[in-house]
């Protein structure tokens, strides 16, 4: 018999028990539910509302249950509908009346809002310690790489010089701000809903702050129809999620590119990467594709949440049942995308000698003679003009900038002097960039000890709430 069946004449159908019910995606928030309601009948009690005795049975049973689930000894039965009443009908079955105490006070539209809350504040200090896995990457491969030198790219068209580890750590203040994003969410995140009950708060004397004390939230609700209908929480994660998918997303995709014959820049490791059954020089980087192509379904979650909730009358809509197959899908996606992301990086082999040469060829140092004739004084769209007709010259001969003699250079242009060969090395180049932010050797540095200290202050952060 249903929790709720006293105003219904007749049972459910059974295509109704399956339909409606989120059990099978719920059962998984039972620690939150659990604790929520552990948290929850010691305030009853704290407040006089039930017996000290009551809840110390239901907090006795309660935690039997969660060991029970725990074991996979627990026997979920679609026709209870959700978590809440899955537990609420052993645990009464178990402990009798006083069972049906629990929920007093408090409504499944209440509770289920609260484990919402507590499960994606959980994923995210989950999440963020992926995240700074990945970050402490980027900064291991940056410290190890530093010099490295390679081609950087605009249009995916070889453009200038830059180091290695300068690309690695953009990639870094990605995450950087992905991670700050997830903090955002956890904030707003840790909002405590319960007294709301159904949509307009309770008759009964509670103590909302008790619980939030207990749970570890930060703050209480200030509007009793806000705490149940609002999902705005689970929505920014999706979008949080979703940028943070792009970033994994360009990194695999370059990743895929590096990894080609035609690039040679990186090899992935065996380990990370899959044969195919018909060609036997195939070794495809098909971790990085997934990663690649799983962006996809976290962009797919965030539509799914944003056009579930944009045509909801106020309060809660069963239609928000619907909010936690995709936030379950995008927490497990991010996580395991960037688990293969820093192992994928953190063992694939550099070949600093093949991003050397293609930094030297494709002509990436054409900007350094015109900037070169335009410190001589040659204003700046002339310079221009007459490096590309340089670099044209060169194309046309099959020669590198740096193969021309003095003598035909100074024929092209007279302004140019026998300096013009240190001013077009590449390592020059690289170093010449020497603003804040830029590539050269001494600024990357200057990133990477930022980075190291921000990794710190976060880290933190992520203890605090752990
Ligand atoms: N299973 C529901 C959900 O996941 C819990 C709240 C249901 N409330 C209700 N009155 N039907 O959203």
């Amino acid at each position: 018999m249903k929790l709720w069946s006293g105003r219904f004449s007749k049972g459910t159908d059974s295509f109704v028990d399956e339909f409606t019910a989120s059990l099978p995606v719920d059962k998984h928030l039972y620690g939150q539910d659990i604790k929520g309601s552990i948290a929850h009948a010691s305030m009853l009690a704290a407040c006089g509302i039930i017996s000290h005795e009551e809840a110390d049975r239901i907090i006795e049973g309660l935690q039997a249950i969660k060991q029970e689930i725990e074991e996979g000894r627990f026997q979920f039965d679609v026709a209870d509908e959700d978590i809440h009443m899955a537990i609420e009908r052993v645990l009464t079955e178990r402990i009798g009346a006083t069972g049906g105490k629990l929920h007093t006070a408090r409504s499944r539209n209440d509770q289920i809002a609260l484990d919402m809350r507590m499960f994606l504040k959980d994923a995210i200090i989950d999440l963020g310690i992926e995240v700074m896995g990945l970050q402490l990457e980027f900064i291991n491969i940056s410290q190890r790489e530093i010099r490295t030198i390679m081609p950087g790219y605009t249009h995916l068209q070889r453009a200038q010089p830059i180091l290695f580890s300068h690309h690695m750590m953009a990639y870094f203040w990605m995450m950087r701000r992905d991670f700050t994003r997830l903090k955002g969410c956890f904030k707003r995140a840790d909002i405590m809903p319960l007294g709301a009950a159904a949509l307009a708060g309770t008759t009964y004397p509670i103590d909302t702050k008790h619980v939030a004390k207990e749970l570890g939230f930060e703050k209480v609700s200030n509007n009793s129809i806000d705490a149940v209908s609002d999902r705005d929480f689970v929505i920014e994660f999706q979008a949080a999620a979703s940028m943070l998918m792009m970033h994994l997303s360009r990194l695999a995709e370059e990743l895929v590119l590096w990894s080609s014959t035609e690039f040679s820049f990186i090899e992935l490791d065996d380990a990370y990467t899959t044969g195919s059954s018909i060609m036997p020089q195939k070794k495809n980087a098909d971790v990085a594709e997934l990663i690649r192509g799983k962006t996809g379904r976290v962009y797919g979650n965030l539509m799914q949440m944003l056009t579930m909730m944009k045509g909801l009358p106020l309060a809660y809509n069963k239609d928000m049942q619907e909010d936690k197959e995709s936030m379950l899908d995008t927490i497990d996606t991010i996580k395991s995308s960037l688990v293969g992301m820093k192992s994928m990086i953190s063992t694939m082999k550099v070949n600093s000698e093949i991003m050397r040469q293609a930094a030297e060829g494709g002509y990436t140092n054409a900007t350094e003679l015109a900037d070169y004739l335009a410190a001589k004084g040659v204003p700046f769209r002339d310079a221009h003009r007459i490096a590309g007709s340089i670099v044209s010259k060169a194309v046309e001969e099959g020669c590198w900038l740096s193969d021309f003699s003095l003598d035909e250079l100074q024929a092209i242009n007279p302004f140019i002097e026998d300096d013009i060969f240190e001013a077009l090395d590449i390592e020059v180049a690289v170093e010449r960039r020497n603003n804040r932010g830029g590539t050269a050797t001494e600024r990357v540095q200057e990133q990477i000890e930022k980075a190291i200290k921000l990794l710190e202050k976060e880290q933190e952060w992520l203890e605090e709430r752990a």
